[in-house]
């Protein structure tokens, strides 16, 4: 009887290794050990937290343009207007953002299904009733809630007639007590999201020691109310000031 050559299984039933052009053992191996490590919940929990990285620092200088906000309507239509003039970089940008945000949940949805399905050994539940916060609970709910906020801003920010101006598209769209409502209180869900966010990440990088852990959560909580802060506030604003942003 014939078996499979060139694909999986080799005439005596064993695996047979896949051809390849590049016979170079020693790359083989680093691409191997490069699949392996990705493979591996702690290589995707560290592709998880880089791809975190990527999107704070996207939120830490969104945040810092729209404080530009204070500064007056001329401040911030100039500055939207020179960020629109840098259009190449923008798109770039704008695409390494939304790989980011996609490897983000694809990898969190794979990690969450892998932690649901695995059988609760002993230590899990010993390590889930000490260490676990309401934030590292909720955090996939409180991610599909920023991602619903993320569609909807868009479509009120992003995908929208261009030619108005920043300051104007800000007063439109934050002058409906109903949209801040709504972003208010997602903001207060990405709060308890980055608070996690940024805690695990000091421990994804090895940051972290039971000595210090209890300030770096203090700072890390901190560090989330303060952004998250920062993105009420205008809206607040913007809805109670009638000459902001005119
Ligand atoms: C005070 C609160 C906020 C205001 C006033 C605001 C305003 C804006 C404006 C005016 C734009 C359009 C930029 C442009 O294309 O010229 C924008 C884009 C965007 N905002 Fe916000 N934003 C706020 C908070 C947030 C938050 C909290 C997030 C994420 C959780 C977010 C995510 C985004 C994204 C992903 C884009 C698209 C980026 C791009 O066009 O390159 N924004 N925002």
């Amino acid at each position: 009887m014939f078996r499979r050559i060139g694909g999986r299984l080799k005439s005596n039933g064993y695996p047979e290794p896949c051809r390849r052009i590049n016979h170079d053992p020693e790359t083989h191996a680093h691409i191997m050990k490069l699949r392996q490590a990705i493979l591996t919940s702690v290589g995707r929990k560290a592709l998880m937290a880089l791809s975190g990285v990527m999107l704070s620092l996207f939120l830490f200088a969104h945040g810092a343009g729209n404080a530009v906000a204070f500064l007056g309507s001329e401040a911030l239509n100039s500055y939207a207007a020179k960020l629109h003039s840098l259009s190449f970089a923008v798109i770039f940008f704008e695409c390494v953002l939304l790989a980011a945000f996609v490897l983000h949940i694809l990898l969190g949805m794979s990690l969450f299904l892998e932690n649901s399905q695995a059988r609760p050994v002993r230590y899990q539940v010993e390590r889930s009733s000490a260490q676990r916060t309401p934030g590292s609970r909720t955090m996939p709910y409180s991610g599909v809630v920023i991602l619903i906020f993320i569609a909807v801003h868009l479509v009120n920010f992003h995908f929208t007639d261009r030619s108005i101006p920043a300051a104007e598209l800000v007063r439109k769209v934050l002058r409906q007590p109903f949209y801040v409502f709504f972003h208010i209180s997602a903001m207060a869900v990405l709060a308890l999201h980055i608070s996690h966010g940024f805690w695990s990440l000091f421990q994804s990088l090895g940051l972290s020691h039971p000595k210090y852990d209890a300030a770096l959560k203090n700072s890390t909580l901190g560090l989330a109310l303060l952004l998250s802060a920062l993105f009420i506030v205008i809206p607040l604003c913007t809805l109670f000031i009638d000459e902001f942003l005119l």
